[in-house]
């Protein structure tokens, strides 16, 4: 399947140094709103006052994508109750103040914020260049963010990188996090928009073959996986336990 098409959309006359330095990172064209027609290219990514978005170039499909850690949302998440949350229980945080996590694959980074938000030191991989972007974006936003974000994303590092082509030169972890892509069920939709454009942007990308065995491998004490509640285990592999909430599911495979 062919990637899909996306340009970076000058907000005035000529592009701005942002605008420059984004298209030449991402080897992706610059184009104007005039030059927007519908569905060309299929996306396109844009910076607005609240930071890099991404959107699809389709008047049906509302909503943009922008990673915000001080968002309404994850601030919830990350309030008093975060450490009673299933992801933290998951790595087994418990009574210590830190762990070493390499979230795998990184994605928008709100699983990532999370765990730093708890206390890990978390180093964070994304393969798509996109991804990579609003995410790197969002947490260079997030630095200048509340005091709490500040603190929490000091302790993110991101690379663009796939892990299992990164796997050898990387440090050894405590815990390895891997969200892999699955589909998006209709009912879910709505409340999921930004995982929904997501999805349309990376399409049918394949789990690399092998992630689950070489993350066993390279994890000093645990691996954890990031299932849709009703899910399968992934590749068929029984967990040792696994926490479940309302949607999701967090598998935790022991390492030996
Ligand atoms: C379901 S999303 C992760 C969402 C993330 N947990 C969050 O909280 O936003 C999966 C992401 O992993 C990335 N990905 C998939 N396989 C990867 C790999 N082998 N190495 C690095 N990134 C990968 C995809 O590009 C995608 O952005």
């Amino acid at each position: 399947m062919s990637e899909p098409s996306v340009s970076i959309l000058i907000r005035s006359g000529s592009p701005t140094v942002a605008e420059s330095a984004l298209s030449n990172t991402l080897g992706l064209p610059l184009i104007s709103s005039a030059e927007l027609a519908p569905g060309n290219p299929e996306f396109y990514l844009c910076y607005t006052e609240t930071g890099l978005s991404l959107n699809a170039n389709d008047a049906r499909v509302s909503g943009a994508v922008v990673v915000d850690f001080d968002s309404k949302k994850l601030t919830r998440r990350a309030g008093d109750g975060l450490r009673q949350q299933n992801l933290i229980k998951a790595v087994g945080l418990k009574k210590r103040q830190t762990l070493r996590v390499l979230d795998a694959t990184a994605g928008l980074g709100s699983d990532g914020f999370l765990l730093a938000r708890a206390g890990c030191e978390v180093r964070l991989l994304e393969r798509n260049a996109v991804v990579h972007a609003l995410l790197e974006d969002g947490m260079q936003r997030g630095l200048k963010g509340s005091a709490a974000t500040r603190d929490a994303v000091s302790r993110m590092q991101l690379t663009r990188a796939d892990f299992v082509q990164a796997a050898a030169q990387l440090d050894s972890y405590q815990v390895i996090v891997i969200d892999p892509m699955y589909p998006l069920r209709p009912k879910s939709a709505k409340s999921k928009q930004s995982m929904q454009l997501l999805q349309r942007l990376l399409g049918e990308t394949a789990d690399a073959p092998g992630i689950l065995e070489l993350a066993l491998h390279k994890a000093t004490e645990r691996v954890v996986v990031k299932r849709a509640k009703q899910s399968p285990s992934y590749t068929g592999l029984s967990p040792d336990v696994s926490f479940k909430g309302s949607s999701s599911r967090f598998d935790v495979y022991l390492t030996p």
